[in-house]
């Protein structure tokens, strides 16, 4: 059944778990998080990008989310668009169904910009003005998701700013996040703690100086009852890394964020973790596998590596539901 977001987050704080919001554009990622979902009982957040809204085309990308809900009726589901670049791309999303809407004033209308704070709270409180009246929740973001190492917003394939960001601009400050959350009213705040999009994230397997889950303890402190989103939350995992580059692939020695530190900002207040990069991975991994293995050699139908694809996405997705503990809460 759809649900809200604000419904979701509310139960997931009471029960102290959070729940992996998957980016989805095909079939096969939402037969992946479903089956994942259905096999461990957990609660789904699926979400849409503006990437995905290009490839798949608005109406079927919703009609696969809608196609979702009706094969698992019995699993509560949140509908999801993220990183709106303005309000009237999240009117649309409301209009058109979604149960909650992100709108990422962090960042100018460009995506690569980022806003001062007025501009920000001014477009995010127009958002909930209008996401509110319809029942739909809304994510917020404030400061802007880059690497500490190196100031950089990584995302090598989409949105991100070109320059350098300083140190005050990577780790939401906790003062605003105060008064945002109050002048805004969002349902949920994506804040910045070192965590970027990609596969790029770190160098090296993350410390706490470039990965700062001990902010989450003093955002949490401040806001004791706001619900925090973890963006570019994707662990990178080593092993499939290691298949993509085994089997033709060149992806660069990289580290993600490990599985162990996000439950550890669960803690703190995180119930929503948005991972795209890892199911990118799992199913680019397992296809290249398929087809280089000689004895599929004479395979022409795409089903059978599609399958192969779903499996590994289901794999993770799996892991990841039981990790920050949404097992058993669907
Ligand atoms: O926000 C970042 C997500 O990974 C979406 O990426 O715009 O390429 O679909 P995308
Ligand atoms: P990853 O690139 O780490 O998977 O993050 C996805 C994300 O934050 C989508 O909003
Ligand atoms: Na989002
Ligand atoms: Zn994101």
């Amino acid at each position: 059944a759809l649900v809200s977001m604000r419904q979701l987050l509310d139960y997931a704080a009471e029960h102290q778990f959070a729940i992996p919001a998957f980016n989805v554009s095909n079939m096969e990622q939402v037969h992946a998080i479903m089956q994942a979902a259905d096999a461990v009982d957990s609660p789904v957040i699926m979400q849409g990008s503006a990437g995905a809204r290009d490839y798949a085309g608005e109406p079927f990308l919703r009609h696969l989310i809608l196609a979702a809900i009706e094969a698992y009726p019995h699993i509560p589901l949140v509908m999801h668009q993220d990183h709106g670049a303005n309000p009237a791309i999240c009117a649309r999303s409301i209009q058109s169904g979604f149960s909650s809407v992100m709108m990422d004033g962090s960042l100018m209308e460009d995506m690569k910009t980022p806003s001062d704070f007025d501009y920000n709270v001014n477009v995010t409180r127009k958002v909930s003005e209008m996401a509110h009246a319809c029942g739909v929740s809304v994510e917020g973001e404030l400061g802007c998701l880059g690497s500490l190492e190196t100031g950089m917003m990584g995302e090598e394939d989409g949105h991100g700013a070109e320059g350098k960001l300083d140190h005050s601009q990577l780790l939401t400050d906790p003062d605003e996040a105060v008064e945002f959350v109050k002048l805004t009213q969002v349902d949920a705040l994506a804040v910045a703690i070192g965590t970027s999009h990609g596969a790029y994230k770190f160098t090296q397997p993350p410390t706490g100086d470039v990965l700062a889950i001990s902010h989450l303890k003093t955002l949490q402190q401040r806001l004791p009852t706001t619900h925090f989103v973890m963006h570019g939350s994707s662990s990178v995992p080593q092993d499939w890394l290691e298949i993509i580059n085994t089997h033709g692939g060149d992806i660069g020695q990289t580290y993600g964020v490990p599985v162990e530190e996000i439950v550890e900002g669960i803690k703190y207040g995180v119930r929503k973790v948005n991972i795209d990069t890892d199911l990118r991975m799992a199913s680019t991994g397992s296809i290249r596998k398929f087809l280089t293995d000689e004895k599929n050699a004479a395979v022409f139908d795409p089903r059978k590596f599609y399958k192969e694809a779903t499996k590994a996405m289901q794999a993770i997705c799996q892991a990841r539901y039981e990790a920050f503990g949404s097992a058993g809460h669907a």
